[in-house]
Parts: C-alpha cells; sequence; structure tokens
C-alpha cells in the first residue's frame, strides 16, 4: 500500500512558487462529452491524476481511442463497443455517471451501476435520473444498474430540486443533442459547468445563459469536434492557500484563476492572511503569526466550497478561538475529524456542525485517508505536526492532487512517498 511520511514542525514556513494543475472536476465531464461527436476532442492542460486515467479506462470500454501527450489529451469515440459503465469501474469513481446523458442522447441506450455511498455520504442520482425522464428517457433499476433507454428525446423544461454539479453537467450534455429546446433551471453555477458548457458550444451546441442559474439548450442533429484548454484547479489552489498560511508562509500560485477564489481569499483574509492578486493568473499568500478564528458555511459555488471544509478545518485548529464549521452540501462528510484529533486537534463533530477549539499544538502520529479531500486535510495537518505523520492508503490522495509531494518539497516541506 502507498503511504506519505511527512516529518512536520509547527515552526515550519513555506516559501516559494507553484504552478497549479487543471481541474479534475473539470477534465471528468469534458472527456464524457466526448461521446456526443463522432469527431476528436483536444484537451489541454488535463491533470494527470488518477480519476482522469480511471475515466479513461471506461471510455476505451465504451469504444474510445485516445492518446495523451505530455499534458493533451486528444479522444474520439468513433463507434460505440459498449453503453455499459461497469459497477468496478463507477465503485471506483462515482463521476463514472457522466456517461449517462450523453450515451442516451448520442446512442439511445445506456446502463450505468448505481454508484452507492461514499465517505461523504450517500450521494444519490435521483436528480440525473428525473431530468432525463423529463427528457423522454425510460430509466428502469435492476440489479444495482440503471437501464435506461430512449427512443426520441424531446426537449422541456426541467428545474432541478436542488443544486446538483454532475445533475447539471449530466442534462446540459443530453440536452445538446436533443431535439427541442430545453430550459434548465437552478443550475450549478460551478465554474466546472460553465467550462463544459464552453467546450460544447466549440462544439457546434447551442447554449444561452452560461454562468447563469437558467439555461437554455436548442438541440443539434450532431456535434464536431473542439480543442479545449482545461480551467485551473481551484479546488487544489485553495490547498496550497491553505498551507501558506497554516506554516505563517509566503507562497505564489501560478496558473490559477483568482477570480474563481474569492470565498476562499476572503475567508483566509479574515483569519489574518495577506493575499495579493500579482495578475490575473496568479496570486501571493503571506500567512500572519496569529490566525483568527473564523465560522464557515459550505454553499453551492459561489459560496464557500464543500471541497475546501476538511482543509480550514485544519487552519482553524492553529486559530486562537473557537470555529464553527458547518457543512450544508453533503450529509457525511467530517471523516477527517477522527484522525485530526489523533494528531492533537480538539474538534467536536455535533449534527452538520464540527466546533473547533484552538490553538492546539499538533503532534506527528500514523493516520489513514478516507477521501480525497480528508487526505488533503491530513497532509496539511503534517506540515505542522511535530515529529513523524504518517498517512495510510493515499490511493484517495492521488485520485484529484498532481504531484502534491513534489510540489510541497519545493516549498520546504520535507514530505515523502513510500510503499509499504
Ligand atoms: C461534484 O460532485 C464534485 N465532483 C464534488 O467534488 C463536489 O464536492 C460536489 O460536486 C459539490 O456539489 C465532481 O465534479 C467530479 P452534487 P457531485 O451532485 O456532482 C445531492 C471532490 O472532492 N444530490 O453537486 O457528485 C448530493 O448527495 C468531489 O473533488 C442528490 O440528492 O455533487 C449532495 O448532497 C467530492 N441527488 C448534493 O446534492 C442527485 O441526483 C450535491 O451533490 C445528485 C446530488
Amino acid at each position: 500500500m502507498q503511504k506519505i511520511r511527512i516529518l512536520g514542525n509547527n515552526s515550519l514556513q513555506l516559501k516559494g512558487k507553484i504552478k497549479i494543475s487543471g481541474a479534475k472536476n473539470a477534465v471528468l465531464p469534458s472527456i464524457a462529452a466526448s461521446l456526443l461527436t463522432e469527431e476528436k476532442i483536444r484537451l489541454k492542460n488535463i491533470p494527470l491524476v488518477k480519476d482522469v486515467f480511471t475515466t479513461l479506462t471506461l471510455m476505451k470500454e465504451l469504444g474510445a481511442e485516445y492518446n495523451i501527450k505530455k499534458k493533451l489529451l486528444s479522444i474520439q469515440v468513433k463507434t460505440i463497443r459498449s453503453y455499459e459503465a461497469s459497477y468496478e469501474l463507477v465503485r471506483a469513481m462515482r463521476a463514472s455517471i457522466l456517461v449517462l446523458g450523453p450515451l442516451l442522447a448520442r446512442y439511445g441506450k445506456a446502463v450505468v451501476s448505481l454508484p452507492g455511498g461514499c465517505a461523504i455520504g450517500s450521494r444519490p442520482i435521483d436528480l440525473h435520473i428525473h431530468g432525463l425522464e423529463k427528457l423522454g428517457a425510460s430509466i428502469t433499476l435492476e440489479h444495482g444498474y440503471i437501464k435506461a433507454e430512449a427512443k426520441n428525446l424531446q426537449g422541456t423544461e426541467i428545474k432541478f430540486e436542488k443544486k446538483t454539479v454532475g445533475g447539471t453537467e449530466n442534462l446540459i450534455m443530453a440536452a445538446s443533442l436533443t431535439k427541442g429546446e430545453t430550459i434548465l433551471k437552478n443550475c450549478s453555477l460551478e465554474p466546472e459547468v460553465s467550462s463544459l458548457c464552453e467546450l460544447l458550444a466549440k462544439m457546434g451546441a447551442k447554449i444561452e445563459g452560461i454562468g447563469e442559474e437558467t439555461l437554455c439548450i436548442k438541440g443539434v442533429k450532431e456535434l464536431g469536434g473542439a480543442t479545449h484548454e482545461i480551467i485551473p484547479d481551484r479546488i487544489e489552489a485553495g490547498t496550497y492557500l491553505i498551507a501558506g498560511a497554516l506554516t505563517r508562509g509566503n507562497i505564489v500560485l501560478t496558473h490559477t484563476q483568482p477570480k474563481q477564489l474569492s470565498t476562499i481569499i476572503e475567508k483566509l483574509k479574515f483569519s489574518g492572511a495577506k493575499i495579493e492578486n500579482i495578475n490575473s493568473h496568479s496570486l501571493r499568500i503571506i500567512g500572519s503569526q496569529e490566525i483568527k478564528p473564523q465560522d464557515i458555511t459550505t454553499s453551492p459555488y459561489p459560496g464557500f466550497p464543500t471541497d475546501m471544509q476538511a482543509q480550514f478545518t485544519v487552519l482553524m485548529t492553529q486559530a486562537e478561538g473557537t470555529s464553527i464549521i458547518t457543512e450544508t452540501i453533503f450529509d457525511r462528510r467530517f471523516s477527517h475529524v477522527n484522525e485530526l484529533l489523533r494528531l492533537g486537534a480538539n474538534i467536536e463533530v455535533s449534527g452538520d456542525k464540527s466546533i473547533v477549539k484552538g490553538k492546539t499544538l499538533l503532534s506527528g502520529a500514523e493516520t489513514i485517508a478516507t477521501d480525497l479531500r480528508a487526505s488533503a486535510s491530513l497532509v496539511l495537518a503534517g506540515l505542522i505536526a511535530n515529529g513523524e505523520t504518517i498517512i495510510n492508503d493515499i490511493e484517495h490522495l492521488n485520485r484529484g492532487y498532481e504531484k502534491i509531494e513534489e510540489k510541497l518539497e519545493s516549498l520546504g516541506a520535507h514530505i515523502e512517498r513510500f510503499r509499504e
């Protein structure tokens, strides 16, 4: 099993410059979109992370041909070989559900395993299914699989009962090839959704209202190839901003988009950090000696991202006072807390809140990662914990952080990956 060892200390100061990679949560739907055309899709700046390779394994099973040169992915689905996303692949990565909409729209058929729960909650897909049924798909759930058929989908109005990133993406892709006009209401506003719309528009899709809660999509007969640049990963950037604040360091992030980080930056400034935009693609964080407690409540974009909740919790263990962290998106996203307690944090979970009492001196311990962002929070905690921290099962970390050890080492951290 792969593990990470960190030799941390609470006077560590990270300094230097790192380049932010392409966004995992933007590249996954963009790869799925290649199912919508028989022509080639080229995606630049892809992150070489596990979830991308898992998605490409699934796409190959469906019939895609692809190659990756440096960070350019060329992918094409000339003919479909299968309509099925198997349990082992969907279990490995819930985002496999993003092939459902495109398969239905292009081929009228899809068999996708139900994703099941995961470490951050139940994560149903009822909103995906309801939306596709409103377009005219007939969907049954049999033996743990979603069996979907669509003789002829017809545009209509669909209002999401609650904001769902994947549900919005699935329906946008399906509607792009659905005859008539589809109005999608209460769409997610995450930049990754807008980036998918921009790719689809390059492919010939007719989408109005990109970046707004209501999208109007006029279906076209077919979509063509396109080249698209994957946007920077705002959660990776936020994670390194926290590392800078946590270690009272001085870090420059390049190849990022500060405008997508506004709520994270606002909360970090309130907690005492200094953050300056150097230009539209880079910024600097200078951590403050005293870290002030902050209450946060996660909410859909442009609110404070749920994917930053665990990382921010680590920062609040070093704040002088009590912080209340409220998680509103997922029903169980506090699995990092038990591991942080082993490092000496003082956190109590009650319902949808975790109450963090700081400042606590953390000391290194053996820990285990349970999901992608919980793993990131353990790495952050290990940086400032006195002594050695071991993080077991870092497969989760590999899913969404490209070269995290190299990037942190370049800033002065003592971190290594090893196998036992
Ligand atoms: C996307 O997941 C991201 N993943 C998640 O990032 C992110 O945390 C989440 O959006 C934030 O909303 C990718 O983009 C690949 P949702 P997704 O549908 O689409 C409920 C990471 O760490 N819901 O927006 O799966 C759901 O249970 C990952 O990078 C339904 O009830 O999330 C959750 O409570 C973790 N029915 C809420 O909505 C549905 O049909 C938001 O889920 C769909 C969702």
